[in-house]
């Protein structure tokens, strides 16, 4: 059959702490064409632990590219027509590997992984002034960050030791064990990471976009290990795989945008304004609002981000964003934890079932609690039971601790900027479940606005690599940038209800502190 013509396409990697996907766009329209997902698995090796394989998330890879380029083959789309790749991916996600022969040395250790949490305490002792990290950086020192993750692993593994003394030793987030691995990996693999992901690691410097000497030694890290920083939208490489398999269909396209994944969702939903917002709820859920040129620091707990820079020869951008750790993580728990559901989905129908939580209120701090009260000792607790609560009541009061830890987020975002916004748009997985989105409006008491393609963060890698120089076939210019069609919620309760329901969560909050002493 011939071939339907389309203009240029361009695919993206999304690389989440939960699933990988490969989606692609035609860059004329924006339109999604073809996608395929996989869940990747997470290993809790001890309590607090968290790892992942980074060989399964790289095999998670080809088998996305593959099944998604079957799809298109199926609706006589030419794969030809795939012109460049985006990456996007978890975020601070800490993999080190050996350049001669291509193994990982270690488990990647995930973003929501404590065991550095000894190292942090330690370290916070020998800080060199008050403001030393937070002014180069934009963050609070927390295990959340690579270069504790990476100083772990010096520590603790044998192997990384070794290959660091022997200069096999690389590091890199997600995107840069991906990256290298796409562009041929031991057969010249480009070792690189993008801006975004940078400003991640704590390694890096916010205002002259370099790895920061001091900084390196203050985590007695090697520079030598650390990946080559570049703009979020270039041409990087080109793949090169040399697997037996449909993603060798690529061989030759350029890889030409990368963004860590909240960032892309900012692009994706086309908020390159001073003070434009979003909302993504993924495994976390993190709000980002765009702060222009300028660097702004929270008084109020949120972390200052690079946002992103597209193109070697264009401006930085930055962020205030609010980190929550547990969102999407929380069914996921409830699925594989308790087992009260037997697939996410299924959240929804048990919390409709009541539409209440009947007075429980569930507070997910399984990592300590995130922005904006970076709480180690924070740890879970569901409260207010009696013997009327039955599953359908945690349901709900599972759903309702994701929106109440928005609006902690948004509350700290409106007090920074000084202007609240008066809606929030959203995104993520999460965003298909409408009673989510309904309690959402009604707890910030402002409209939120969803829009009708949600993967915002496939969509921003994807327009960071179809941007790049070299490749130019997806205009950033806003005038070509098409409105996107949007979906609304609206607050149904009053604003007095509201408020008594997030001050109750506060006092959970509260009691879910210091557990950990
Ligand atoms: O900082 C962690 C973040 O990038 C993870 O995103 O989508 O996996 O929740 P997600």
């Amino acid at each position: 059959a011939k071939k339907a013509v389309l203009g240029p396409l361009v695919g993206a990697v999304d690389q989440g702490t939960s699933s990988t996907r490969f989606l692609v766009f035609n860059s004329k329209t924006a339109e999604l064409l073809s996608h395929h997902q996989v869940e990747i698995k997470q290993e809790f090796p001890r309590e607090g632990w968290v790892e992942q394989d980074p060989k399964e998330i790289l095999m998670s890879v080809y088998e996305c590219i593959e099944k998604t380029c079957e799809k298109l083959e199926q609706l006589n789309i030419d794969i030809s027509n795939i012109k460049a790749i985006g990456v996007s991916n978890q975020r601070e996600t800490t993999v080190v590997w050996d350049k001669i022969t291509g193994e990982p040395l270690y488990n990647a250790v995930v973003w929501l992984d404590l065991r550095t949490q000894s190292t942090v305490d330690n370290l916070s002792k020998r800080i060199p002034g008050n403001n030393f990290l937070k002014s180069k950086t934009g963050l609070p020192l927390s295990t959340y960050f690579s270069a504790v993750k990476v100083r772990w692993l010096l520590d603790n593994v044998k192997e990384v030791q070794r290959a660091v003394e022997e200069d096999r030793a690389l590091f890199g987030t997600i995107d840069s064990w991906l990256i290298w691995c796409l562009t041929g990996g031991t057969n010249g693999g480009v070792h690189c990471t993008d801006v975004t992901n940078a400003s991640r690691t704590m390694l890096f410097n916010i205002h002259s976009l370099e790895w920061d000497k001091e900084l390196c030694e203050f985590f007695e890290i090697p520079m030598k290990i650390l990946p080559n920083v570049r703009s979020s939208s270039e041409i990087y490489g080109l793949m090169n795989l040399k697997v037996n398999c449909k993603a060798g269909a690529l061989e030759g396209v350029p890889i030409s945008g990368c963004l860590g994944d909240q960032s892309a969702a900012l692009v994706g939903q086309m908020c390159f304004r001073d003070g434009q917002a979003k909302n993504t709820y993924g495994t976390g859920c993190f709000l980002l609002c765009n702060t222009g040129r300028k660097c702004v620091f929270s008084e109020h707990g949120l972390l200052t981000t690079v946002a992103y820079k597209l193109g070697r020869d264009k401006p930085v951008y930055y962020a205030l964003e609010g980190s929550v750790a547990i969102a999407g993580a929380v069914i996921r728990w409830l699925r594989d934890n308790l087992g009260i559901i037997n697939s996410s989905d299924e959240i929804e129908k048990l919390a409709k079932e009541v539409g209440t939580s009947y007075g429980c209120y569930f507070v997910p701090a399984f990592s300590g609690l995130y922005a904006p009260y970076w709480e180690p000792s924070a740890r879970g607790i569901i409260c207010g039971l009696t013997q009327f609560t039955n599953k359908c009541h945690i349901a709900f009061a599972a759903l309702e601790a994701v929106c109440f830890q928005t609006r902690e987020i948004l509350d700290a975002m409106n007090r920074d900027c000084g202007i609240p916004l008066s809606h929030l748009q959203v995104d993520g997985g999460m965003t298909n479940n409408k009673i989510l989105m309904q309690l959402q409006a009604d707890i910030l008491y402002i409209p939120v606005v969803k829009p009708s393609m949600p993967e915002t963060t496939a969509l921003g890698a994807a327009m960071a690599a179809g941007a790049a120089e070299g490749v130019g076939v997806w205009s950033l210019e806003p005038e070509d940038l098409s409105a996107v069609t949007v979906e609304r919620f609206e607050p149904q309760i009053n604003a007095e209800e509201s408020e008594i329901r997030f001050s109750t969560w506060k006092k959970a909050v509260m009691k879910s502190m210091g557990w950990v002493t």
